[in-house]
């Protein structure tokens, strides 16, 4: 007998207390169901406790292991105490909203070499305040929405993205600013400027966002211009012939044998006119 067991022996309401935790570990659902193309492992508390997949482990949660499993999308059906979540060498190309809602005690999650090509505002909501770790390295993300990372406190890694660098991105990047690491690794594939293609997001030293606004205060001005000029010729096409017409009028009043034109004449010219 180890002391250990002595002591759960003596104390019967910590016993009972253990015991309707470890029931519940086993009652969980989530503890025997893994989802396909995976596998999962209960964390370990150091062995020398000898407590098994008892209260510890649940706190801990789960290693959920899809390394290279040809997965074409974020399984639907991950045990709700996945702490960490291995997603990397798949062919996952999006990210759903509240892909990882539920997800109470995910640490750390591993998106890289996927094809994700872009990530909505609500990817990661839930997991906001858990999440310490997002790899998402080694994808195909151009471009994400303006808030896709704002409220998270990870650690992001987002090197080899083939990244459009533009007003949205600027904004997605202003809301992780404890992240300089990850921005400082931003490298535009494309860009709203043409100097900054294939360097890095921080190589060039311009506002993208008042860029695009100057662009479309031009194009503004333009489409005004040409109204403008529009009109002009117009009235100017509009103002030759009639001073064509009057002309003409002129010519073949003069034309007219010298007797004086009678009232009824000039009015049908009038009416011609
Ligand atoms: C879970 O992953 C962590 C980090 O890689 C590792 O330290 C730990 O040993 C893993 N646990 C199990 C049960 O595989
Ligand atoms: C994610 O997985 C890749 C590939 O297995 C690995 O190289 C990388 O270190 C992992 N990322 C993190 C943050 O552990």
């Amino acid at each position: 007998m180890t002391p250990l067991d002595l002591w759960l022996s003596r104390s019967i309401p910590m016993c009972l207390l253990l015991q309707s935790l470890v029931l519940m570990a086993l009652c969980f659902p989530s503890a025997s169901m893994c989802p396909k193309g995976c596998v999962c492992q209960r964390a370990r508390p150091d062995p020398g406790l000898h407590l098994g997949p008892g209260p510890l482990g649940l706190l801990l949660g789960l290693n959920v292991t899809c390394t290279g499993s040809r997965l074409k999308e974020i399984p639907p059906d991950l045990p709700p105490d996945t702490a960490l979540l291995r997603l990397d060498h798949n062919q996952i190309m999006a990210v759903p909203e509240h892909a990882f809602r539920g997800l109470r005690l995910l640490r750390e999650l591993n998106l890289s070499h996927n094809a994700v090509e872009t990530l909505g505002e609500g990817a990661f909501s839930g997991v906001e305040a858990t999440l310490q770790v997002l790899d998402l390295s080694h994808n195909r993300i151009t471009s994400v929405h303006k808030d896709a990372f704002t409220r998270l406190k990870a650690r992001i890694l987002v090197d080899d993205n083939p990244w459009h660098c533009d007003c949205t991105l600027q904004q997605a990047l202003g809301g992780m600013a404890h992240n300089h690491e990850a921005v400082a690794r931003v490298l535009c594939r494309s860009s709203e400027l043409q100097e900054q293609e294939g360097r890095n997001f921080l190589a060039v030293d311009t506002d993208l966002c008042n860029l695009a606004k100057r662009t479309t205060d031009y194009a503004m001005l333009v489409t005004m211009f040409g109204w403008f000029a529009m009109v002009i010729s117009y009235v100017v096409y509009y103002v030759r012939q009639n001073q064509e017409d009057a002309r003409r009028h002129l010519e073949y009043l003069k034309s007219l044998p010298s007797k004086p034109v009678k009232p009824n004449e000039v009015e049908d010219i009038s009416t011609v006119v």
